[in-house]
C-alpha cells in the first residue's frame, strides 16, 4: 500500500481482510490457505525471534493496521509504530479497541513519513520493516532516505529486519488481465468479496503497477465493484545490499523466507537482517 492514500481507497478499506492477522482477524476464516503464498503465515513468528527483553522499545516502520505490532505488544514488548496514512492508523486504533489496556499501553502510534522520520528516541536496538513496506515507497531516492532515517534512529549494534519480495519470482513482464486472487469476508461489512489482481510490466525505474478490483456481494444480491491501483518499486538482492551498506549498515543475513530458508533465486522472500 502506497504512501498517503485517501481513507476511502480500496487498499485501505479491504486491508485487514486482504492481509489478515492470525491474532486479531475479525473473521478467522480470512486467515486461509492463501495467506501462506501471500507471505503472512510465519512472518510474525519470525519477527518475534528477534525480540528480546534487552531490545527495549521496538521501532516498527510502516506499521499499517497493526498486523505485526499488536502481536509484538501482546508478547509484552513496547512498540513505536510509524505510518503516514491517517486512514490505516484509524484502522489500527479500531483494531486496538478489541485489545486490553495492557496491550494498548505497549503501543505508541506516530503518524510520520519514514523518509523524514523525526522521533525523540534515537537509540532503538531493533527496527522492523515488515511485509514489502519498503517497496511501497515507489522511488529509489525515497527508499534510500527511509533506510537512512532508520539508521539515524538506532543505537550502535542495533538490528534492522526488512522483509521484501524476491524479485526473481515476480512476473516482471506483467499480466494480461486481473485474475481472481481470493474470496474472503470484508472485515467491516461482513460481506463476501472476491479480489481480482494483476501486475503491470516493470518499468526502467523498477516500478510496477499492481491493480485490479474488488467485487463485493451485498445482502440484497447486488455486486459492487471497486477498482484499485498502487505502485511498488522492486528491489534486487545486490541493490538492497548496496543501499544498506551506503547508509552504514552491515548485512548479517539474507534468508529466503520466514522459516530460515536459504536465499536462492526461487525463494519466496528476501528476509534481511542488518546491523548498525
Ligand atoms: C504493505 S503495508 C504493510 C503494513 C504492515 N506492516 C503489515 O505488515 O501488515 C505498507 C504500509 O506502509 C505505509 N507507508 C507507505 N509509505 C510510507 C511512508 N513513506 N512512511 C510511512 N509509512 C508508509 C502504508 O501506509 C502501509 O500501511
Amino acid at each position: 500500500m502506497n504512501t498517503n492514500l485517501p481513507k476511502d481507497h480500496a487498499s485501505i478499506q479491504y486491508y485487514d481482510s486482504d492481509y489478515p492477522s492470525e491474532e486479531h482477524s475479525v473473521f478467522s476464516k480470512n486467515f486461509d490457505d492463501t495467506v501462506s503464498s501471500q507471505g503472512l503465515k510465519h512472518d510474525v513468528d519470525r519477527f518475534l525471534d528477534f525480540v528480546t527483553k534487552n531490545n527495549g522499545e521496538i521501532l516498527e516502520l510502516c506499521c499499517g493496521s497493526g498486523r505485526v505490532t499488536i502481536p509484538l505488544a501482546k508478547a509484552g514488548h513496547r512498540v513505536t509504530g510509524v505510518d503516514n496514512s491517517r486512514g490505516i492508523l484509524e484502522q489500527f486504533e479500531h483494531n486496538l479497541q478489541r485489545e486490553n489496556e495492557n496491550i494498548r499501553q505497549n503501543i505508541q502510534l506516530v503518524e510520520q513519513d519514514i523518509t523524514l522520520l523525526n522521533l525523540d528516541k534515537t537509540d532503538y536496538k531493533l527496527a522492523i520493516c515488515a511485509f514489502n513496506s519498503l517497496m511501497c515507497i515507489p522511488d529509489f531516492d525515497s527508499q534510500c532516505k527511509a533506510l537512512s532515517s532508520i539508521y539515524n534512529h538506532m543505537s550502535k549494534g542495533g538490528l534492522v529486519v526488512i522483509d521484501l519480495m524476491n524479485p526473481f519470482i515476480l512476473n516482471l513482464s506483467g499480466d494480461a488481465i486481473p485474475k481472481p486472487f481470493f474470496t474472503r469476508k470484508n472485515s467491516h461489512t461482513g460481506n463476501s468479496y472476491t479480489r481480482f489482481a494483476a501486475s503491470g510490466p516493470m518499468n526502467e525505474d523498477q516500478i510496477q503497477e499492481l491493480y485490479g478490483w474488488y467485487d463485493e456481494i451485498f445482502p440484497d444480491g447486488t455486486v459492487k465493484r471497486k477498482n484499485y491501483s498502487m505502485k511498488w518499486r522492486i528491489i534486487f538482492p545486490f541493490e538492497i545490499k548496496l543501499m544498506l551498506k551506503q547508509v552504514g549498515f552491515n548485512i548479517k543475513t539474507i534468508e529466503g523466507g520466514h522459516q530460515k530458508e536459504p536465499y536462492t533465486t526461487d525463494a519466496k522472500k528476501m528476509f534481511i537482517v542488518a546491523e548498525k
